[in-house]
């Protein structure tokens, strides 16, 4: 069920096992299209409470989670107490958890962040804010806990727990092992949590190895938990803890238990389910074209046969009997998937001139299309459409490449001090130069914002970087622009908000070139989230100059790459690569030396980039051959946004 916000007000929670569409779940949970529409009504929900005790003259109880999940409801809160008048005066609040050691002033203590996103906007008492401290000295800690534990007693427990889940199936910093009974105490990181963590503390190394946190037991005992999650990297764990078996290694599903538990989920998050990854299984479809598709591949992938192989019987052993009705026979239906897909290939991303085009991706005319190219990082054209920006620029189009940031956080303070050391033998005496040095030898912890010299240095870096590479691939610096985006500008990995500013600079770079073909990264599981931002902006940016008239002219297309793939089903179009063009991409890719080497922000996955993408190419292309189309070395894929 996807709810509009509309209807929050009749909005009922169907129960968990009482339709046949979720026969899988045991965890009540319900859909949003988007994180921000189901944060605003979680707050909602909050706000609600604390009215309602206000009005019965009592305290309420809030259990209150940090990290990305929470912060948009925090937000809505803060809104509501300004514009609204909402008052936290009765509200009493225990955090579940901090990292220890952490000092309260660090910007990467969860005190700091609940200041930040919430304490220090409304008109909640401080001495009603409880939050584990990071310096308790170790001796004191067992007492710390208990401590702790029996303040939430004394207040009458938890009203309403606001959770996060981590991709180990953590609530609070309760990791796999954790028992249900669990209650407040010190915990080892789990190595997933922690490279999770690494975007924030600026590398892995960084990341402290404990934390102080509520226990299982202390959570469930909350009369009320919601427990949000947003996004790809979600959708994994979502489905074991909905889904799966209760068990020690998964925390998480300890909340099966509990009488009054809801997961605020969206769209990303929920795509693993049971019920939304294949419908098929548990209920009567509306057999959309692209829903035939996902099934057809679906049972090519799970019987191991090409498409054309597929019989009746799959068909029918498989829970789509009623597909096979509306479509014939498994004949038909195979022979209409294959060419579906089959159409999808081309090595003509701008379109092939002179030729029908009526079964291609891309429109024949105009043959010389103008191309822009939308990378969030300095480096994600090449990673992601290495290939199919060199045949655009090689088949004679005009491509034009757009930074939209400076991607200047993600390179280390050696690879600064490499160049302003350089610099320095230039110029001796040049006072910017010697202030950078002084100021990355002198850094020793990693929780100083880089002054601005340092950023603008880090910036230069990746913009040469990025023009060696688009200069090798053969298109001149005229057509290469760098937008730094100011939302991106705030020289710490937490990014500003997206404002018109942001927008109108891209706004500006379409409307002068006027394309009749985008592409941009559609990559939503980026771990810092700026990919995210920048295809919001240029969602915005579209949304803006829709009416334009060259802008029925142009059609915009999603790549992904860096972090994972578009799934064979959602591509509409596919590039293959022969192995020298393999070779090429790989050699661009390199220009970009300062994410070479164990990049800064590398998420779980250990190899560096070319390695990671040639890889997914390479499975995309087998994906491909496994469904029974020809045998390609590498494919981009990409998939058109329709506005
Ligand atoms: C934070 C906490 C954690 C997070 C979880 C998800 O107080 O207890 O359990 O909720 O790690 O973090 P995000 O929301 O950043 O994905």
């Amino acid at each position: 069920m996807i709810l509009d916000l509309e209807n929050y007000k009749t909005l009922t929670y169907s129960k968990a096992g009482r339709f046949e569409e979720t026969r899988y779940e045991k965890i009540h949970n319900v859909l949003f299209k988007t994180s921000n529409e189901a944060s605003i009504l979680v707050a909602r929900e909050i706000a609600a409470l604390i009215k309602e005790k206000t009005q019965s003259n009592s305290h309420c109880v809030l259990g209150l989670a940090t990290g990305s999940s929470p912060i948009k409801v925090y937000e809505e809160l803060v809104r509501m107490h300004k514009e609204e008048g909402l008052s936290f005066s009765n509200v009493i609040t225990f955090n579940l958890d901090e990292y220890y050691p952490m000092d309260s002033s660090n910007i990467q203590s969860y005190h700091y962040f609940m200041h930040e996103h919430l304490f220090n906007h409304i008109d909640i008492l401080p001495e009603n804010i409880n939050i584990p401290n990071g310096v308790i000295k170790s001796e004191d800690l067992y007492q710390y806990c208990i401590d702790y534990e029996i303040k939430i007693k004394e207040v009458g427990g938890i009203d309403f727990q606001l959770l996060g889940i981590g991709r180990t199936g953590h609530i609070g910093f309760n990791e796999p092992g954790s028992h249900f009974n669990s209650s407040t105490r010190i915990i080892t990181l789990d190595h997933i949590t922690r490279i999770d963590a690494a975007p924030a503390f600026l590398g892995i190394d960084n990341v402290p190895k404990k934390a102080i946190t509520m226990g299982i037991g202390t959570v469930c005992n909350a009369k009320r938990i919601v427990l949000l999650a947003w996004g790809l990297n979600k959708n994994t764990i979502i489905k074991k803890t909905i889904e799966g078996d209760i068990s020690s290694n998964v925390p998480a599903t300890y909340l099966q238990h509990h009488k009054n538990a809801t997961f605020v989920i969206d769209e990303e998050a929920s795509s693993e389910l049971t019920r939304v990854k294949t419908p098929w299984l548990v209920k009567s479809c509306l057999w959309t074209a692209s829903l035939k598709l996902k099934a057809v591949v679906w049972l090519s992938e799970l019987l191991k046969k090409p498409i054309l192989k597929l019989t009746d019987k799959d068909y029918n052993d498989n829970g789509m009997s009623d597909l096979l009705s509306e479509e014939g026979t498994a004949y038909d239906l195979n022979i209409k998937m294959f060419n579906r897909l089959q159409h999808t290939i081309t090595g003509w991303p701008g379109g092939k001139p002179n030729s029908d085009d009526s079964n291609r991706p891309e429109r024949a005319i105009p043959t010389k299309k103008k191309v822009i190219i939308f990378s969030p990082h300095p480096d994600d054209d090449v990673i992601s459409m290495g290939g199919t920006f060199d045949r655009l620029v090689e088949q004679g189009h005009e491509v034009h490449i757009a930074y939209q940031t400076s991607g200047n956080i993600a390179v280390s303070n050696e690879e600064a001090l490499k160049f302003a050391e350089i610099a320095k033998t230039i110029n001796s005496d040049s006072k910017e130069v010697n202030n950078i040095i002084d100021f990355i030898k002198n850094e020793k912890d990693n929780d100083t914002i880089d002054p601005l010299s340092v950023r603008r240095l880090k910036g230069s870096i990746r913009k040469s970087e990025s023009l060696a590479a688009t200069r090798y691939l053969g298109i001149s610096d005229t057509n290469v622009h760098f937008l730094n985006l100011p939302f991106y500008e705030t020289g710490t990995i937490k990014k500003g908000n997206i404002t018109q500013e942001d927008i109108s600079i891209v706004n500006e770079l379409i409307n002068k070139i006027q394309p009749n073909q985008i592409f941009a990264a559609g990559d939503l599981a980026d771990p810092h989230g700026t990919h995210k931002a920048c295809l919001d902006i240029l969602f915005s940016s579209i949304n803006f100059l829709k009416e334009k008239p060259y802008m029925q002219d142009c059609w915009v297309w999603l790549y992904r790459g860096a972090w994972h793939e578009w799934e064979s089903y959602e591509i509409d179009m596919a590039v293959p690569m022969s192995p020298d063009q393999v070779l090429k991409k790989r050699h661009a890719i390199f220009y970009h030396q300062s994410q070479k080497d164990g990049v800064m922000f590398q998420g779980d996955d250990s190899r560096e980039f070319w390695v990671r993408v040639e890889d997914r190419n390479r499975l995309t292309a087998k994906k491909y051959n496994d469904l029974g189309l020809a045998d390609y070395a590498a494919i981009e894929a990409f998939k058109r946004y329709h506005f």
